[in-house]
């Protein structure tokens, strides 16, 4: 059963234990029973028999070891689960497919709206790989509460979802926008692949300036880099247009690492197209993006 079907079977007492849980993990790693029982506002001889049921759904995590470190905490099922429910009910999804890819950080999967266009949801799951590492590395999370995953990933997908608002509304090459719950972005799906994948690709210098044109509009007009830019980023679609995805760690112009980031930006994109017969030079590039 996908997440979705299993989202309108479950009964409302099992969505206030997920929402108890939910609240209480921006303080502990494992919600203690009173808590639950707190924020559920159900019955205290109730939430135990309703815990074990979402717990037998597979939706939640039970930690023994001791009175301490006793309690609940949500697995990324149950969380994923809370986000496509809420979407639903603001009815920006109707219904969820295929997955579309597997990214680092990322699953993204097809789905279909309320006016049966095509989605992409893209589901954020920082640290998947190594948690103790983006920790550290991601500054955005420094100093707030406990940083477990769910917050991260909802971070990470409420920079993405802000990132593109922003560059639809000055008309940049990007998936346009859909909606956002916690962790999950809700875009347009476009039919293309990934630049990387083409091994030919049609008046490859005309490509390269349509995402050129893109990086500068973005620099000058909503003031961000993108700081991942590369052909994996790039989906060029059917009809042959460019659409530049992946937006959560991109940083504003003023950030004290951006002349670093525009250069490798550009670098990357130079590299792949020079591989497609396109001369140019990143330097030049990077001036005539960046002048003021
Ligand atoms: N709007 C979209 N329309 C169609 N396909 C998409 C869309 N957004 C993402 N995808 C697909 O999902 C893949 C992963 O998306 P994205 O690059 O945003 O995630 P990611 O986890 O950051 O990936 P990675 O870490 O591997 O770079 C893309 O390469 C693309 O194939
Ligand atoms: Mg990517």
């Amino acid at each position: 059963m996908s997440h979705f079907e299993l989202a309108t079977r479950l009964a409302k007492e099992e969505f206030r234990i997920l929402d108890a849980i939910e609240i209480s993990m921006r303080k502990f790693e494992w919600v203690p029973m009173k808590n639950i029982i707190f924020y559920s506002r159900i019955d205290a001889e109730r939430v135990q028999f309703w815990l074990d049921k979402v717990h037998k759904r597979d939706l939640i995590l039970r930690h023994g070891g001791g009175r301490k470190n006793e309690g609940y905490a949500l697995n990324s099922k149950g969380y994923d689960l809370l986000a496509t429910h809420a979407l639903a009910e603001e009815n920006v999804v109707v219904s969820i497919g295929n997955s579309l890819g597997v990214g680092k950080e990322s699953d993204v999967y097809q789905g279909i709206g309320p006016g049966n266009e095509f989605l992409a949801l893209k589901f954020h799951r920082i640290g998947r790989t190594s948690f103790r590492n983006i920790k550290s590395k991601r500054d955005y999370v420094v100093g707030k509460y406990h940083t477990s995953w769910l917050y991260m990933c909802r971070v990470s997908a409420m920079r993405e979802a802000d990132h593109l608002k922003r560059l639809n509304a000055i008309g940049v090459d990007v998936p346009l926008l859909k909606g956002n719950n916690r962790h999950v972005v809700v875009m347009k799906q476009y039919d293309g692949q990934e630049i990387q994948e083409f091994d030919v690709i049609d008046d490859p210098a005309g490509v390269f300036d349509n995402v050129i044109r893109n990086v500068k509009k973005c620099y000058r007009e909503a003031r961000l880099i993108h700081c991942d830019l590369c052909e994996y980023n790039i989906i060029y679609t059917r009809d042959k247009h460019v659409i530049i995805i992946d937006w959560p760690q991109a940083v504003p112009t003023d950030h004290p690492n951006a002349a670093f980031f525009v250069r490798r930006d550009v670098e990357n994109i130079c590299k792949f197209f020079e591989r497609h017969g396109v001369v140019a030079d990143p330097a030049a590039i990077v001036d005539e993006i960046t002048c003021t």
